[in-house]
């Protein structure tokens, strides 16, 4: 099956050709204009500024994907993100891929965003079915999600990939808490990577930042501001006493760790109550390096289990993970491109309600 993606609900523009055969999910060609130097100026995205570079970089994404593919023909099916994001932005994908399942006669595949993070897992990394159920944790800059996966999405029926979500973030997300505390410390949007290299061989526990106690959340519930404000508070205190330059790398370390800490309690906890066979991380934040290497130590104890991060390049914003979430879904249904359905297919803000259950 070969899957045209489309990504455009935020800052990333995005093309990509992906086939899906056997059970594996492999990229053809990716194509990515990344819009982060024109939002740098405003310190976070303007979704006006997004939308109208979306529109001008569409079809270059477009013409660079089928390129780089080998002049492929026509695809089986277009896979675009509709829902959740940047209304504006997101129209701009869904509609080009409108008018493509018309033109070609391809089926045309809706993918929530998150379900696309969470394919990102299956791309070009064979995930055997005895590592499920697994619990799934999304990270990004605009969410922090806890999903027990309870079989492989090749095997379930819809190609669901959310499965059962735990819980989330009662405020930012954990790229937001990465991407706020940066800026405060002077770093340039967006922040995470910044944080993750200053922090390399530095002290994360120089500074004490708070970790919120499951008493004060629910069980898997995470909440990250409480640490932004700690970390503002001490970024000023470390100003007035002209320190803050030397003492940089050690607060990185310690915002990262406090991070980290609240995210794995809650995943490893979330393991032992379902009894899951396996881990996967997934989203921006899933590219920090420390996030890595502590799964590593943890995966490594007695009784530690397997953990899956997607590859590098499919961790930020990228179409192939909204190709292979479509691929899942289309090993089911699609819309016919003539369909009343396919055309009012239309672009959603704040995606499905979720609770968790
Ligand atoms: O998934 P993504 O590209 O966009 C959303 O769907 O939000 O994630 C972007 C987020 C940003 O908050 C960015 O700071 C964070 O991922 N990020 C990182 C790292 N690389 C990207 N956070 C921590 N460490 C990193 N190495
Ligand atoms: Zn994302």
């Amino acid at each position: 099956m070969k899957i045209l993606g489309i990504e455009s609900s935020c800052d990333e523009c995005s093309v990509s050709w992906l086939e899906y055969t056997d059970s594996r999910l492999t990229t053809r060609s990716l194509s990515t204009f990344s819009q982060i130097e024109l939002h740098r100026p405003f310190g976070g995205v303007v979704p006006e500024v997004a939308a109208r570079n979306h529109v001008e970089t569409i079809l270059p994404m477009l013409a660079d994907a089928l390129r780089e593919a080998g002049s492929p023909g026509v695809p089986d099916a277009i896979a675009v993100t509709n829902r959740p994001g940047l209304v504006g932005a997101l129209l701009v994908g869904v509609c080009t891929a409108k008018a493509l399942a018309l033109a070609w006669g391809s089926k045309l595949v809706p993918v929530h965003h998150l379900d696309g993070h969470l394919a990102s897992l299956f791309i070009e990394q064979e995930i055997p079915a005895d590592a499920f159920p697994m619990v799934a944790l999304v990270v990004s800059g605009g969410h922090t999600h806890l999903y027990l996966l309870k079989e492989h999405p090749a095997r379930v029926s819809q190609g669901a990939l959310r499965g059962t979500l735990l819980g989330g973030s009662r405020d930012d997300a954990a790229g937001e808490a990465f991407d706020k505390t940066a800026k405060l410390l002077g770093f340039p949007y967006p922040g995470g990577h910044h944080i993750d290299r200053a922090a390399r061989g530095a002290r994360a526990d120089r500074f004490v930042l708070p970790r919120p106690q499951s008493t004060q959340l629910g069980e898997f519930e995470f909440s990250f501001s409480g640490l932004k404000t700690a970390a503002m508070q001490l970024i000023r205190k470390l100003e007035s006493h002209h320190e803050l330059e030397k003492a940089k790398p050690d607060l990185c370390a310690s915002i990262q760790e406090a991070i980290l800490d609240q995210l794995l309690s809650k995943t490893f906890r979330a393991v032992t109550v379902y009894g899951a066979k396996s881990i996967g991380i997934v989203g921006g934040v899933s590219a920090n390096s420390r996030l890595r290497e502590r799964l590593a130590q943890e995966a490594s104890r007695p009784g530690g289990v397997p953990y899956f991060f997607p590859h590098l390049r499919y961790c930020t914003d990228n179409a192939a993970m909204i190709a292979a979430a479509g691929a899942f879904r289309l090993a089911e249904d699609g819309l016919l491109p003539h369909s009343p359905e396919a055309l009012m297919l239309t672009a959603l803000p704040h995606g499905d309600v979720e609770r968790p259950r």
